[in-house]
């Protein structure tokens, strides 16, 4: 069984409750499913998301960002959903949202929220999209410590940019808790794209979810089931102050 984390050190001179447990949830594109899946483990961990940095902020109402679509889809109150450190307009790689702005990404502003819960951070694009002009989102995942959820998409082409994603993430010596292959096969040989993952890239499957015919509370809790006990909630108090 996986065991969440734990993550590195407050930064000095700071009070800061640092959350004991928690995942990093990244994909191998963007639009993989990263946010579903984030909703999912936030509801069945009974989490809270945290999203550092947004980039595209000007969607339809309510659905605009991915916090607002966690909120949405999983029902918590806004007190489940941590504030982004970064809220870009542009929806573009982080680098390029922020310097639009004329704002440099600053990892050391990127510390992780504290929290009573565990914390499901959701990264932006894949791991090795641009923060800034030097730092990549592995090198905020490398910050952060906590373990890595890899989202990979179920149709042809996974196998390739799954394998690519994982050696990223082990060149980094990253823990990876594990992958979710995600969505529609769009005819692909869904078992067989699984096996692969399994047997070349050596990662465990934590879960193969369908297209959901619901993004709802009750459709995110019957998709937790799915993880099949693969990422155990974590015993209660054990994100408390000075743990
Ligand atoms: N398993 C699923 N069931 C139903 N809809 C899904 C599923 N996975 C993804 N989607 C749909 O695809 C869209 C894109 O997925 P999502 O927003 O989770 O991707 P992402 O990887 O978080 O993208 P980004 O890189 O923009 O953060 C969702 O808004 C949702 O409508
Ligand atoms: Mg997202």
């Amino acid at each position: 069984m996986s065991r969440p984390g734990r993550p590195s050190a407050a930064p000095p001179g700071r009070r800061h409750r640092a959350p004991a447990i928690g995942y990093f949830v990244t994909g191998t594109d963007t639009g993989v499913g990263k946010t579903v899946v984030a909703a999912i483990l936030t509801l069945g961990l009974d989490a809270e998301y945290w999203k550092p940095v947004q980039s595209g902020v000007d969607g339809p109402a309510g659905l605009s960002t991915d916090s607002e679509c966690v909120a949405r889809w999983t029902g918590l109150p806004a007190g489940r959903l941590r504030p982004e450190a970064y809220r870009l307009a542009l929806p573009a790689s982080p680098h390029l949202s922020a310097a639009r702005e004329g704002v440099s990404i600053r990892l050391p502003r990127l510390t992780l929220p504290a929290t009573r819960r565990p914390l499901v951070v959701e990264g932006a694009g894949g791991i090795l999209v641009p923060l800034n002009g030097r730092k990549l989102m592995v090198d905020l995942m490398a910050q952060l410590r906590l373990p890595v959820i890899l989202v990979a998409r179920a149709s042809l082409g996974t196998i390739n940019h799954t394998l690519l994603s994982l050696e990223a993430l082990r060149a980094r010596r990253l823990p990876v808790a594990g992958v979710v292959v995600n969505g529609p096969a769009n005819g692909a040989d869904l078992a067989a794209n699984v096996a692969a993952i399994q047997h070349y890239g050596q990662a465990r499957i934590l879960a193969v979810l369908p297209l959901l015919p619901a993004l709802t509370p009750a459709g995110l809790r019957a998709a937790w089931a799915r993880f099949g006990g693969k990422l155990a909630p974590p015993a209660r108090g054990a994100g408390k102050a000075g743990a």
